[in-house]
């Protein structure tokens, strides 16, 4: 009896001492196991006299459930240990800042270019898109360029290597193949890329334009003035904006206007943006050359038109202040992160 209780009491000192699974497991055998300390208790058990036999085989068994119970309440003990440090090693602190996420931002060249076209397809102009490849004949010849024309040098034309296709210089072939598509009447705005052979504070060789045209019965100058004038100033958000038109020369128009609007900057009354002239120039417009129209099969009995060409890069330099042209492609996120 005394060493059956001394047996328990050794098993709950070996129990509490051991600190994981296995080690209590080697507790476990040491006294339950098939050679274990009680298993030969029980096997002595056939030398005792018959009549001792049941009252020492309850003791053993008792014992035994007794050692049973407290390896079981050990090995719960360490399985909740083990959760608990499993879940704390996996805990997330909630209260810590977040990483933060920054959201992207249009490049201020398409913010203009989508707000021109807006401001068009509400005055019912379509939106048309050329090839940035083009061939002479949509971007010069039946603009009315002359073979010789200084005018097809002065633009820095990138030939491809099977001439005549080149990098169409302007937006302006895009009135022919609208014109030759659709007819008259008719309303476009062609936004898109250009390329010319130019690199400086105001040039890059790839830059955005938006061509508008508009062919239909009895257009004059007059029209021209009043829509540039409306588009202007909603463009610029001022009401008091004031237009001024140039004579120019451009071969596909007849007259040919460069168009100047008061200083944004000074309101008109001399800056260093406007190099103390009071205008900014904006845009090329005039009113379809008659051999541009019937170049695409228009009646020049019935039908006249107006078109206009801007350049997008140059209107956000307006509209944002930036001071060189090629910010726009060095995608600085200094400068990029301004237009978000
Ligand atoms: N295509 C001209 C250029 O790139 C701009 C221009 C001038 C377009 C007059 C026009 C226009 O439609 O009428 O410099």
């Amino acid at each position: 009896m005394l060493e059956l209780d001394q047996l328990i009491h050794e098993a709950r000192t070996r129990a509490a001492a051991s600190e994981s699974l296995a080690a209590l497991d080697e507790v476990r055998v040491h006294y339950l196991g098939k050679k274990g300390v009680l298993t030969e208790q029980l096997k002595v058990l056939g030398s005792l006299p018959a009549m001792d036999r049941p009252a020492a085989g309850q003791r053993v068994n008792r014992a035994k459930q007794a050692i049973t119970e407290l390896l079981d309440a050990r090995r719960h003990t360490l399985e909740e240990q083990a959760l608990a440090e499993q879940l704390a090693a996996d805990a997330v602190d909630v209260t810590l800042p977040g990483r933060g996420q920054e959201p992207g931002g249009m490049h201020p060249v398409t913010r203009i270019l989508e707000r021109v076209q807006a401001l068009f397809t509400t005055l019912g102009f379509r939106v048309e898109v050329g090839p940035e490849i083009e061939d002479e004949f949509h971007n010069f010849d039946a603009l009315n360029f002359k073979p010789a024309h200084p005018a097809r040098a002065e633009m820095d034309t990138f030939y491809l290597k099977d001439r005549p296709l080149l990098l169409r210089t302007h937006t302006s072939p895009v009135q022919i193949r609208a014109l030759l598509k659709y007819g008259a009447p008719l309303r476009v705005i062609a936004p898109g890329r250009t390329f010319r052979h130019d690199y400086d504070v105001t040039h890059t060789p790839m830059f955005h334009q938006v061509e508008g045209l508009l062919v239909d019965k009895g257009v004059s100058m007059a029209h021209l003035r009043g829509t540039l004038t409306d588009f202007l100033q909603r463009f610029f958000e001022k009401d008091d904006l004031k237009l001024r038109f140039r004579p120019s020369y451009f071969p596909f128009v007849e007259p040919g206007a460069e168009v100047d609007i008061s200083c944004i900057f000074c309101d008109g009354s001399g800056c260093r943006v406007c190099k103390h002239a009071g205008w900014l120039e904006v845009l090329g417009c005039g009113l379809v050359h008659p051999n541009v129209l019937e170049t695409c099969h228009v009646d020049t009995e019935r039908y006249s038109g107006w078109a206009f060409g801007v350049g997008i890069e140059r209107l956000g330099m307006l509209r944002y202040g930036i001071n060189d042209i090629r910010m726009n492609y060095e995608n600085d996120l200094r400068f990029l992160r301004q237009f978000r």
